[in-house]
């Protein structure tokens, strides 16, 4: 397993596999298929792939250290780009066929929806981090500053999740899931932070073994 994991392969394939989603998009038009709402189709596919990307990017490092899969680390920094990617697309099809990038009527919608306003935030806190992505920008801000910042991944999931449970009218059920998912993988990480506190205070409660201590 660690050698898959650790293969350039693997990663290629798990490229290829993250493409699919827009390939299915696509493939309808190509195909000429009849879609009764081709604005709606593209922009709820590409919805819902941005939040899917956005939770299996949170996955990661919880199923890393309970799988004790190091390696995947090394896929972290891909799907959380193609989180991107898909909310790029969804954002995309937003300006051009709902709003024909009209500043104005944009404004006027981000500020007067708030299942709007909610995706613009989740949309926004996406763009430094896809930013920062780099091995270049993570020296510059150094690890602590980078991390600090790349927490903004889980706003932008709670907004994710509003956002699309203020715009199903009654189907809750798929935005709850998402909310429990996301929820989860937060208790994971304050759980985590709770836990590595308490290691720390615990050994800093340890007497140390100075000179004249350890003689006696
Ligand atoms: C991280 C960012 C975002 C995520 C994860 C996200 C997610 C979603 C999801 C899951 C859906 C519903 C798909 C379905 O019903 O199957 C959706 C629909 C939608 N989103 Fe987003 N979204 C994001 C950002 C945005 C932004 C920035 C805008 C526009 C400013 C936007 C506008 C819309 C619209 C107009 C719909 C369709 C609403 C309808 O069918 O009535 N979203 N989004």
């Amino acid at each position: 397993m660690h050698r898959f994991l650790s293969s350039k392969w693997t990663k290629a394939a798990l490229f290829v596999l993250c493409l699919v989603p827009l390939a299915a998009v696509i493939w309808p038009f190509v195909h000429r298929d009849t879609i009764p709402n081709p604005l709606e189709f593209i922009q709820h596919a590409t919805g819902d792939w941005t939040l899917r990307f956005l939770v299996i990017t949170l996955t990661v490092t919880p199923l890393r250290q309970l799988l004790h899969l190091p390696e995947l680390i090394r896929f972290r920094r891909m799907l959380g780009l193609f989180a991107f990617f898909y909310g790029c697309l969804h954002f995309t099809t937003y300006l051009w066929f709902d709003k024909l990038f009209d500043p104005h009527e944009i404004w006027k919608d981000v500020y007067k929806r708030p299942f709007i306003t909610l995706g613009f935030l989740a949309f926004t806190l996406l763009i430094p981090l896809a930013i920062t992505s780099t091995a270049g920008w993570i020296r510059r801000l150094g690890g602590r500053r980078w991390r600090i910042l790349h927490r903004a991944i889980y706003v932008s999931a709670v907004c994710a999740v509003i956002h699309y449970y203020w715009l199903v009218k009654s189907a809750v059920i798929r935005p709850l899931f998402y909310a429990a998912l996301v929820g989860l993988l937060l208790a994971w990480r304050v759980g985590e932070w709770l836990l590595r506190r308490r290691r720390t205070a615990l050994a800093n409660a340890v007497p140390q073994r100075t000179p004249i201590n350890a003689a006696q």
